[in-house]
């Protein structure tokens, strides 16, 4: 009987895994299909335009359901509302000649609403049943509304947190990115061969920005990429890679320029390596207007580079309405039958695997609308994930946790806002929701807590930064602020003087990050930063909560504030969440995704660097004619992987079963990790190895395992680490993935820094 089961899953994952590739079924139904289709309803099918403003009950007279009528929308994105889109889904169903249905998507990027902390915090968890979940349940409230397609994960590695969108990923290391890539992945489509698109709460993903938009010169968004082939494969890919792996039904092309040629024409990118060389075989969709944009990077007009843009691979096109241009293209043999056909087969594929031909209302459901979107036991969930992501990057003299009692004052700009909690793209969240910083530490602390606020400041001296800083409705009022920031300061502080500590809620507004957000300064802002000088010189003990979507510049803070909390910003529920914490009712245990630099001019500064022919000693800062800077060490101010806890963890030696392996065996590394103090916590171990001598130059350190492990005060844990020649393999100068015998240092410990370290040699 069990071997019959097994069989049976067997047999149900490799049915699945191929569900788009041979499915002889829906072969003949598109097939059918497109015979009866003009070239007119192809090219439709290929366009996915701005829905505009659509009103309830007015979808049928609105602009976009005349296209929809003549067959020339393929699907419509960010409309929210189940009642709207049930009426706009009808329209193409009844209306449309042929009665395809559209697809459904939005920027569902950490939850829908409820959400999650931003992606960067999600990666802080380094939790990937909690990052699985967390998409699992985006895709719930999300497909209950209509969306059955989401333009998630993002998965661009960043080394450079003046970019913007860092918030948006999980950070500068690619292993890492790899897992949550797949975490997410699974979370909103399923598993294949479990339950891949298995019911109407499995909606499609789409992996973006493919490739390399994180490494945008200068941090400045959408700007020019270039870099060699052999970083690209080794540090930058493997997250897109991953998700196709994990069966993600579509890809999202990036901005940028990759080759000297934008994303969204490479063909090299688009097809070589992504359907040749990986396999993908779900479809391609552009970046919002990356097909115009096509004429600014100047390689041609509309039509020729839409023309480009489809022969390169890409399926479908996102708001430019170029891709109606190759109506005429065909005419003049620049594009063929055949390139048009597999496009447009492809979304239809992608309609049928989702199941929208069997039942285009399969994720329209008002009563699923009313019943299963911001529950209590969504929200419950979020509030949990969201302790998860917060790092405690200082805890001097036990700062934290608080008592739940006496008066704590709670002073900054970002103590009394809603609209800022949840983080940059939260597109579906309702803004006026989420609980302030002060009601959190209110409802958390009880009622022997006696909390007293002041602004303290403004989020920036300069007011027409704070708007250009607060837009999309997360206004931190300053039009209604008569008080200069003087004033501001000295009501704080009078208002610190009356309190047992201060709780400092300073940073970035939500939209300092996000897309379109860089920064050249990563500092606290100006105005904040005195604020929080004058509060730490009053001798109250300081807790700085940081609110902030990116790395940011700390020297100061660290070196004259006790307590620092790192929140990002944490979703709908955020600020019970940092209630939690700050009360110890829950213990910390993110750890940092990214390195945080002294200064802005290290950048970019990641952990998994180059040795180079001059490095510097370990601990020695300047050395004439070596690889460093006059003013300031080549350290980080945090490293990657770091975060503190209420308790301490204590690591043995690394033991390794074996010192010397072939090819086909394996090294087990254990350690033993003890939790010494004096509460229960959680620990994310985490293996780092280097590979010391090969044939290209490799990084002194790479993460290729980790583990979180719960440990209660005085309990020991041993973790072993499977070390196989496959977890060492990477891109030689040929770009074949290769494991090339030699010499390997092992290294495990709390973050990239403090490791124990071993060696083994690899025969
Ligand atoms: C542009 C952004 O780059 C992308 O991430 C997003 O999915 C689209 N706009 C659609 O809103």
């Amino acid at each position: 009987m069990k071997k019959l089961l097994i069989l049976f899953f067997v047999i149900v994952a490799f049915v699945t895994i191929h569900a788009q590739s041979s499915n002889p079924e829906m072969d003949s139904f598109i097939t059918d299909l497109m015979n009866k289709m003009t070239i007119d309803e192809k090219l439709g099918q290929l366009n996915l335009p701005v829905a505009g403003d659509i009103v309830t009950g007015q979808a049928q007279s609105s602009n976009i359901a005349e296209r929809i009528k003549n067959g020339e929308v393929g699907g419509l994105f960010n409309v929210k509302g189940v009642e709207k889109i049930k009426e706009i889904q009808r329209v193409a169903v009844e209306e449309s000649r042929l009665g395809i249905p559209l697809l459904f998507a939005m920027d569902v990027i950490h939850g829908y609403e409820t959400a999650f902390p931003i992606p960067l915090g999600m990666a802080a968890t380094w939790n990937m049943e909690a990052i699985e979940k967390s998409a699992r349940i985006a895709a719930i409230e999300a497909s209950a509304d209509g969306i059955a397609w989401t333009f998630s994960p993002m998965v661009d590695i960043s080394r450079d947190p003046r970019w913007g969108r860092f918030s948006e990923g999980s950070g500068e290391d690619p292993f890492l990115g790899g897992k949550i890539a797949k975490a997410m992945v699974y979370g909103y489509q399923g598993r294949p061969g479990i339950d891949l698109y298995s019911t109407n709460s499995h909606i499609m993903a789409c992996v973006k920005h493919y490739a390399l938009y994180g490494a945008g010169e200068g941090g400045r968004d959408y700007n020019t990429v270039d870099m060699s082939r052999i970083r690209m494969f080794n540090e930058y890919m493997y997250p897109y890679q991953a998700a196709i792996d994990a069966g993600v039904g579509s890809v999202m092309a990036s901005f940028n320029e990759v080759d000297g040629i934008p994303a969204t024409a490479n063909k090299w990118l688009m097809t070589d390596v992504l359907r040749t060389q990986w396999g993908f075989n779900g479809f391609v969709v552009t970046d919002y207007t990356g097909i115009t944009e096509m004429i600014d990077h100047g390689i041609g007009d509309l039509q020729t580079v839409s023309a480009r843009a489809l022969k390169a691979g890409i399926d479908m096109d996102m708001v430019s309405e170029g891709f109606k241009t190759l109506k005429q293209s065909l005419a003049e043999g620049k594009v063929t039958q055949e390139e048009i056909d597999t496009a447009c087969r492809r979304i239809l594929e992608a309609k049928y695997i989702l199941g929208l031909f069997d039942d285009p209302y399969k994720f329209i459901n008002p009563e699923r609308a009313k019943n299963e979107i911001y529950t209590p036991e969504h929200r419950a969930i979020a509030r949990q994930i969201a302790t998860e992501s917060f790092v405690l990057l200082k805890n001097e003299n036990e700062t934290l946790p608080l008592k739940k009692q006496g008066t704590i004052a709670v002073i900054g700009p970002l103590a009394n806002t809603r609209s800022n909690m949840p983080g940059t793209w939260s597109v579906a969240v309702n803004l006026d929701v989420p609980a302030t910083l002060i009601e959190g530490i209110q409802r958390v602390g009880g009622d022997n807590v006696n909390v007293l606020y002041a602004k303290g400041s403004h989020l920036v001296s300069d007011a027409a930064y704070e708007e250009r800083a607060t837009m999309f409705g997360r206004t931190l009022h300053r039009d209604q602020e008569t008080r200069t920031d003087e004033e501001m300061l000295r009501e704080a502080l009078e208002i610190a003087k009356k309190s047992d500590v201060i709780v400092a809620a300073l940073g970035e507004s939500s939209e300092m990050s996000g897309e379109s957000s860089s920064r050249t300064d990563l500092d606290i802002p100006d105005v904040q930063k005195t604020l929080l000088k004058e509060l730490v010189k009053t001798g109250k003990p300081v807790v700085l909560v940081l609110f902030t979507g990116r790395p940011k510049t700390l020297v100061w803070e660290h070196q004259n504030v006790p307590s620092i909390l790192n929140v990002w910003f944490g979703g709908t529920e955020a600020a019970y969440a940092i209630g939690d914490v700050l009360f110890g009712d829950v213990n910390p245990s993110g750890k940092m995704p990214a390195t945080f630099p002294q200064n802005v001019g290290q950048i970019p500064l990641f952990y998994n660097h180059k040795n180079t022919g001059r490095p510097l000693a370990e601990g020695a800062w300047f050395e004439k004619f070596r690889s460093n800077y006059l003013d300031v060490t080549n350290d980080p101010l945090y490293p990657f992987g770091y975060g503190l806890s209420y308790t301490t963890f204590d690591y043995s030696d690394v033991r390794l079963s074996a010192t010397e392996i072939d090819m086909n065996e394996y090294v087990t590394a254990s350690v033993t990790v003890t939790n010494s103090g004096k509460r229960d916590g959680a620990e994310v171990v985490q293996l780092y190895i280097r590979d010391r001598v090969a044939s290209v130059t490799r990084p002194v350190s790479e993460l290729k395992g980790f583990e979180k492990v719960f440990l209660k005060a005085g309990e020991s844990r041993t973790i072993d680490f499977k070390i196989t020649p496959e977890l060492l393999k990477f891109y030689n100068y040929d770009l074949e993935f290769v494991v090339e015998p030699g010499d390997f240092d092992v290294m495990v410990g709390g973050n990239s820094q403090e490791v124990k370290r071993a060696r083994f040699t690899l025969k």
